[in-house]
């Protein structure tokens, strides 16, 4: 293991739910890997911007003179690209925003699922390019989404394995702070998110 990345998401500082569990995933695996080197991706700290024209036409381009023109729009892409490429393990920290990620960890997803740097185009379908692998998800919920009637509601868990998956990380595990906003279990939710952090295969 020699990097380890850490992406967080959620702007609650220190009463962050998924803030507190992915520093626990961060101090387990920093005991368990001293060598190894943890670099933490702040979405909130430094601001990822959603992908506009220059970046989305420098993505695309063939053209050699062209994309040498717009090679400074692609500059934060391709930082984030090459910083998950050089890491051995993922963790994603999430809060869960109207059902789904906060536009922020979306629009990292956006800079780092690129054509050609991450996953190509393989003759009728996709092959992903982050192979070899490992991710953690970390996700905090005000309600509960791992079982009962409210799972279907998680569109969570399930893109973002999706996603990965298409860029070629399957080996995903997940844990969780959730019911955070259900009295009788908030207070049950970070540590238990906790024990989960204890048993990751990671
Ligand atoms: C803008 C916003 C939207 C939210 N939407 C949901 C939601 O759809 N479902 C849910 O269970 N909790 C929702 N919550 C509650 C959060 O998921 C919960 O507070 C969680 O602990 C946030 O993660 P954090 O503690 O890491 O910030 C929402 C909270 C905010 C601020």
């Amino acid at each position: 293991m020699k990097q380890i990345l850490i992406v967080q998401s959620s702007p609650r500082g220190s009463e962050s739910a998924s803030r507190t569990l992915a520093g626990k995933v961060g101090a387990r695996l920093k005991a368990q890997y001293p060598g190894a080197s943890v670099v933490e991706r702040d979405l909130v700290r430094d601001k990822v911007p959603h992908l506009d024209e220059a970046i989305l036409r420098a993505m695309a381009t063939r053209d050699p003179v062209e994309a040498e023109t717009l090679k400074d729009a692609l500059y934060l892409s391709d930082q984030l690209t090459e910083e998950l490429l050089a890491s051995d393990l993922l963790v994603i920290a999430s809060p869960m925003w109207n059902f789904g990620i906060p536009s922020s960890l979306k629009a990292w997803i956006d800079h780092v699922v690129r054509a050609g740097k991450t996953f190509n185009y393989a003759g009728a379908g996709v092959e992903g390019l982050v192979k070899g692998k490992k991710a953690v998800l970390v996700l905090a919920s005000g309600g509960v989404f791992s079982e009962g009637p409210w799972k279907p509601w998680d569109t969570v868990e399930p893109y973002l394995r999706q996603i990965l998956g298409f860029i070629g990380i399957d080996d995903v595990q997940t844990v969780r702070a959730e019911g955070m906003n259900i009295p009788s279990l908030a207070i049950y939710a970070v540590p238990n998110g906790e024990k989960a952090v204890e048993t990751l295969a990671i």
